[in-house]
C-alpha cells in the first residue's frame, strides 16, 4: 500500500480502540515474570553453555601476544575465542566499532576474548587466567584538546547535512543590536538501560538463531550478516521483550557476535550477558559535545541571525553528534548557519542515544534562548512565541505539516502558573531553598519508514498480527493491537500481537521515534488487505462493507468475523510505503517543558520540585503509554541536567565511572510529580493513522528547562552539564 496524499476519513477515525488510554496488553506477562528476556529463555534445544567477555585493558595499541592455555585447561571450559581463532570478522554498517580486537585495540574494554564454559562462574574464573601482552599506542581522548584541529564532519549525521547556510549569517550577526555568543558543553552519557546487552546463540548446521535484545531487527540481521559473513536468510533473531534500549540496542553489539562465535566453537548453545562494568566502555554512548551558539536580534526581540557550531569526537569513520538538527527548524531568522565538526578520539564509539543530536543540541540552544530573552528584557515564553515560524526556515516554500509550538508554550505557561515566576533571579526563597522556574522549547523530527505486517483471521474470530517491530518498554504491542482491533471491528482481547522476530515482516523497529507511526501504518495496510479478503470470501462488495462489534456487515447481512474465516485461516501480508509528503512538509513533533527547582542556599544542592511537559505529536494512539514515554523522557532529562556524566580518564583513555554506582541516573527521590499533557491534533500527512512518535520528544528540552530554572533561582549561569553543585559554589 502506498501513502502519498494526506489522509482523509478512514476506519481508524472511529477511535473506539485507537486513542484510548488502555493498559499494556503484555503488562501482566511482564509483571508476573512470564515474559522471557534475552538471557532467560528456557526452551533452547541443546545443553546451554555460558560465555564471558574479556575486555582490553588498554585504549589504543595492539595485542602482542595472548596466552589462553591456562584458561583452556580450567575446569569446565569448552572454548576460548580470540582473534587468533575467530576467523574473519566484519563490522556492521551502522556502528564502526569492531567486535573483537584483532589484534589492534581501538578502545578500552574492546573484547579480546570470549571464554565459554559449563557455568557462568567457570567462564568468569577462566577469564582471569587469560594473559594478554599489549604494545600500547598513543591515543587521543580529550575533545577540548582536539577541537581546533577537528575538520567539518564528512558523514551526514542521521540524514542532516553537516553544514547549512542561509542568507549572510556573519554580516547579520555583526550588525545586530543585541547579540549572544556563548559556548556550552555536554558530557559523554551512557544509555544505562536496565537490561544489559544479552544473547543466547544456537546453531543448527549453518543456521543461526539468536535470542537477543535489540531494537531494530532489520539492522540486526544486516549487521550480524556483515560481521559473520553469512547470508541474512540463515539468521533468525528473536527479541520480543526488551528491558530498555534508548538507542543503545539499535543494532548488533559484541554480545551477539561473540555468542554466535562461542556457540560455533563450543558446538553448544551459548548465552552471553554483557557484564555491567563492561557496557560503558565496550558499547556505544552519547558523545560529549562543545557547542557555540550565536544569536543576533533586533531590540524588540526578532532573531535576525542564528548560528550553531558544534564539536564532538568519535572513532575513525564514526558519526558526529548532530546537535545542530533542531536549530535548523525551531526558530525564525533570515540569516542562519550550522556546522558540525568531528574529532578523532580513541574512546568507545559515540552513536545514537535517545534523540541523538536534538537532546544535547537543545541543551545548548535553549539555555542560549533564555540568556537572549534576558538580554532583551523579554519573558522567555514571549521571546519564543515572537520567533515562531510556520515554514521551514531553510526552505520557506515548505510548510510544517503541523506546528502547534506556540500552543504548547501557551498551554504550558497557563497550566504551570508561569505568570507567578519572578523575572529577577534569586528573588524567591522558601526556607533554605532558593526557588526558580525555567522553561524550554522541545522539537524532535517525525520520520516514518516502510513497515510491513502479516494479519491472520481464524475461525474463532481471533486476529493475529505479526511484525518484526520491537517493544522496548514503550507500548508497541498495545498500539499494534489497538490498530488491528479498530480496523477489524473487534475488541482488543480478540487481537494477538506478535512482535520481535526477524522471520516476521520487516519494519524499521524501535528507533528515531519512528516505530509507532511506522508499524501502525503497516498494520493498517495488512488489515486493509484482510478486510478485502474477508469481504471477497463472503461475496460482499468491499466498497460497502463495515467491520464492527465482531461482525462483517453489508446491506442487511451480518456475519460473525470468525465464521467469515470459515474452515481455513485467512492470512495476508502488506506494507505501507510513502511518497513525497515528507519532502513537501516539514514533519516534526513539538513541545514545551516547564520546571521548578529549589537550590539550597548554603550547599548548592538542586532539587527539582515539579515539572510539566506539553507535547504535540499528531494523534496520540494511546494516551497512557504515550504519557509514560514522556515522563520517562523527563526523568532522563533530570539525569542529563543534574547528574549523568561519564568521566574520561584523559591519560589512560576510558570512562572511569563504568557502573550504575558511579554513573548516576535519577532515582525516585530525585523525581518529583511530573505532569505531561498532549495537544489535541492529528497530522494527516504522516499516515492513515495521522500519528507521530513521542518517545524521543519527551527528552528534548527537559535539561535546559531545569538549567534555566536554576538560573532563575540563584542568578548564576552554568553552561557546562551536568549542573553539579561544585559549579555553583
Ligand atoms: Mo533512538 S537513539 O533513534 O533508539
Amino acid at each position: 500500500m502506498k501513502f502519498d496524499t494526506p489522509a482523509t476519513n478512514n476506519p481508524i477515525d472511529q477511535l473506539k480502540v485507537v486513542g484510548q488510554p488502555l493498559d499494556r496488553v503484555e503488562g501482566p506477562l511482564k509483571t508476573t515474570g512470564q515474559a522471557p528476556y534475552a538471557y532467560e529463555w528456557q526452551d533452547v534445544p541443546g545443553r546451554m553453555a555460558y560465555g564471558y567477555i574479556l575486555g582490553a585493558t588498554i585504549a589504543k595499541g595492539r595485542i602482542a601476544a595472548i596466552d589462553t592455555a591456562a584458561a583452556r585447561r580450567a575446569p569446565g571450559v569448552l572454548a576460548v575465542v580470540t582473534h587468533e581463532n575467530a576467523g574473519p570478522l566484519g563490522r556492521g554498517q551502522f556502528y564502526v566499532q569492531r567486535f573483537l580486537a584483532a589484534p589492534e585495540v581501538d578502545h578500552y574494554h574492546q573484547p579480546i576474548a570470549l571464554i565459554v564454559a559449563e557455568t557462568f562462574e567457570g567462564a568468569r574464573d577462566a577469564a582471569g587466567l587469560v594473559r594478554a601482552r599489549y604494545v600500547e599506542g598513543r591515543g587521543a581522548f580529550d575533545l577540548a584538546a582536539q577541537r581546533d584541529t577537528a575538520p567539518v564532519a564528512q558523514r551526514a549525521p542521521f540524514g542532516g547535512p553537516p553544514e547549512t547556510a542561509v542568507g549572510d549569517f556573519e554580516g547579520a550577526f555583526a550588525a545586530a543590536p543585541v547579540t549572544l555568543d556563548e559556548t556550552y558543553t555536554t558530557p559523554d552519557q551512557a544509555h544505562a538501560m536496565m537490561e544489559p546487552h544479552a544473547t543466547i546463540a544456537a546453531w543448527e548446521g549453518d543456521r543461526l538463531t539468536c535470542r537477543t535484545s535489540i531494537q531494530q531487527m532489520n539492522w540486526g540481521l544486516r549487521d550480524l550478516s556483515l560481521a559473520l559473513g553469512i547470508p541474512k536468510d540463515r539468521i533468525r533473531l528473536i527479541s520480543p521483550y526488551i528491558g530498555g534500549g534508548f538507542g543503545g540496542k539499535g543494532t548488533v553489539q559484541s554480545d551477539l557476535v561473540l555468542a554466535a562465535l562461542g556457540a560455533r566453537a563450543a558446538g553448544r548453545p551459548v548465552k552471553v550477558a554483557m557484564q555491567r562494568p563492561l557496557m560503558f566502555n565496550n558499547t556505544i554512548h552519547r558523545p560529549a559535545t562543545i557547542q557555540r551558539i550565536r544569536i543576533g536580534a533586533t531590540r524588540d526581540g526578532r532573531i535576525t541571525a542564528i548560528g550553531h557550531e558544534s564539536w564532538s569526537g568519535n572513532l575513525p569513520g564514526g558519526r558526529t553528534e548532530p546537535t545542530t538538527l533542531s536549530t535548523r527548524f525551531l526558530y525564525a531568522g533570515a540569516n542562519r548557519m550550522t556546522r558540525v565538526r568531528l574529532a578523532v578520539l580513541d574512546l568507545a564509539e559515540g552513536n545514537a542515544m535517545r534523540a541523538p543530536g536534538e537532546a544535547p543540541g537543545l541543551m545548548a540552544l535553549e539555555i542560549a534562548m533564555d540568556e537572549m530573552a534576558e538580554r532583551l528584557g523579554l519573558d522567555p515564553v514571549a521571546f519564543r512565541i515572537l520567533n515562531d515560524t510556520q515554514v521551514d526556515p531553510e526552505k520557506p516554500e515548505r510548510p510544517f505539516s503541523t506546528r502547534p509550538f506556540v500552543e504548547c508554550l501557551r498551554v504550558g505557561a497557563e497550566r504551570f502558573g508561569w505568570s507567578r515566576r519572578s523575572p529577577r533571579p534569586g528573588a524567591v526563597r522558601d526556607g533554605a531553598w532558593l526557588v526558580g522556574m525555567g522553561m524550554a522549547g522541545a522539537i524532535r523530527g517525525a520520520p516514518i519508514s516502510k513497515a510491513g505486517a502479516r494479519a491472520r483471521l481464524d475461525a474463532r474470530g481471533i486476529v493475529t498480527i505479526e511484525t518484526d517491530m520491537t517493544d522496548i518498554g514503550t507500548g508497541s504491542y498495545t498500539i499494534v493491537a489497538q490498530t488491528a482491533a479498530e480496523m477489524m471491528g473487534v475488541p482488543l482481547e480478540r487481537v494477538v500481537a506478535k512482535l520481535g522476530d526477524s522471520s516476521f515482516p520487516e519494519t524499521p523497529g524501535s528507533g528515531g521515534q519512528q516505530g509507532a507511526p511506522s508499524v501502525t501504518a503497516g498494520v493498517y495496510a495488512a488489515c486493509t488487505k484482510l478486510r478485502e479478503a474477508v469481504a471477497h470470501r463472503l461475496g460482499f462488495n468491499s466498497a460497502d462493507v463495515t467491520f464492527a462489534d465482531g461482525e462483517v456487515r453489508s446491506g442487511n447481512r451480518a456475519v460473525p468475523l470468525g465464521q467469515a474465516a470459515g474452515a481455513g485461516d485467512i492470512t495476508v501480508e502488506d506494507s505501507m510505503e510513502y511518497g513525497d509528503l515528507s519532502q513537501r512538509f516539514a514533519q516534526q513533533t513539538f513541545g514545551a517543558h516547564f520546571a521548578e527547582v529549589g537550590v539550597d542556599a548554603y550547599t548548592g544542592e538542586v532539587r527539582v520540585r515539579r515539572m510539566l511537559a506539553v507535547c504535540a505529536a499528531g494523534r496520540i494512539l494511546n494516551p497512557k503509554t504515550a504519557r509514560s514515554q514522556v515522563i520517562g523522557g523527563m526523568v532522563m532529562g533530570i539525569g542529563a541536567a543534574l547528574t549523568e556524566e561519564m568521566t574520561v580518564d584523559k591519560r589512560r583513555g576510558f570512562f572511569v565511572n563504568h557502573d550504575l554506582a558511579g554513573y548516576e541516573v535519577p532515582v525516585h527521590a530525585d523525581v518529583p510529580h511530573l505532569d505531561a499533557v498532549f495537544i489535541d491534533e492529528v497530522d494527516p500527512t504522516m499516515s492513515p493513522l495521522k500519528a507521530k512518535g513521542v518517545g524521543e520528544l519527551g527528552l528534548t528540552g527537559v535539561a535546559p528547562a531545569i538549567a534555566n530554572a536554576i538560573y532563575n533561582a540563584i542568578g548564576v549561569r552554568v553552561r557546562d552539564y551536568p549542573l553539579t553543585l561544585d559549579k555553583y559554589l
